[in-house]
């Protein structure tokens, strides 16, 4: 599928079931063309929680996995499912995009293993209650829902007690800043409290992408809203002498404002 012709891009309301939608597509489309930029990067087998380059070998946010069944959600192509595979852990990746997912069985060829892999949305897992030690997301599901409080009810609902879920998004102060890596995107030009969706529409007026905006509160209400106990937010420092950028990421905001935010969360 070839991405369509977009007519808008900027903030407007969304009518809820065309936003949860579009992601799916929109991910289809592109999904060659994320991984042709950021493939390298993330690695084939690598467990890379954000663009500063934090990764889980260092972080330890999902505790010990040899044994554990860990759920990605919003897996896109699996590396970090892949990586928890070479590391003991049972993971599955699940994604809504049947196109991320086969760029996944193609890293499964060229990194010899393969990860199991479902097609799902984040927001109707198809797992039994309690059936997973650990779930987690890096950028996955929860930007591209507006009802993001139905992914963390469902994290909630298929995780054992004392399980852990944790998951990485655009640190929220970003939304008030232009999406840009450079000097100019560190002006504040939006209000961090307007949630008004970020959204591209093709030329029919159809949503072909939507990116939504949560303040920290919000977060930590869809958190606790699922009834989790909120353990930890890490907000990653830019690391010295790491110059790539992705985005609206890169070492110039980096170094004074965060761009991700990784909350961790267990089921009491
Ligand atoms: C930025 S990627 C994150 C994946 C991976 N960590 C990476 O960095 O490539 C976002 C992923 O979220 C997935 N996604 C979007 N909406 C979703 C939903 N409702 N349920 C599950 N996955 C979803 C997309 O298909 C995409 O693969």
């Amino acid at each position: 599928m070839s991405p369509p012709r977009l007519s808008f891009a900027g903030f407007r309301a969304v009518p809820p079931a065309q936003g949860g939608r579009a992601g799916r597509g929109w991910w289809d489309a592109n999904a060659a063309e994320y991984l042709d930029e950021h493939g390298e990067f993330l690695g084939p087998a690598d467990f890379c929680w954000c663009p500063e380059g934090l990764r889980e070998d260092d972080a330890h946010l999902l505790g010990d996995v040899v044994g554990r069944d860990v759920l990605e959600v919003g897996a896109g192509a699996g590396q970090c499912s892949r990586w928890l595979g070479a590391h003991g852990a049972r993971a599955v990746a699940t994604d809504v995009s049947a196109g991320m997912l086969r760029a996944g069985r193609e890293l499964d060829r060229a990194a010899g293993v393969r990860v199991p892999a479902v097609q799902a949305d984040a927001r109707a897992l198809p797992f039994a209650d309690a059936s997973f030690d650990v779930v987690f997301t890096a950028f996955g599901a929860i930007p591209f829902v507006p009802d993001a409080a139905r992914v963390h009810a469902e994290a909630a609902r298929v995780l054992r007690p004392g399980g852990r879920w944790v998951f990485a998004v655009t640190h929220p102060i970003r939304w008030a800043f232009p999406d840009d890596p450079s000097a100019r995107g560190l002006t504040v030009t939006r209000s961090y409290f307007d949630r008004t969706p970020y959204v591209e529409a093709d030329d029919a007026g159809q949503v072909a992408y939507a990116e939504y905006h949560r303040t920290l509160g919000d977060h930590v209400a869809d958190v606790v809203g699922a009834g989790l106990v909120l353990d930890s937010l890490v907000e990653p420092p830019w690391p010295a002498g790491h110059d790539r950028t992705w985005g609206g990421w890169g070492p110039v905001r980096g170094a004074k404002v965060p761009g991700t935010a990784i909350f961790t969360a267990h089921r009491p």
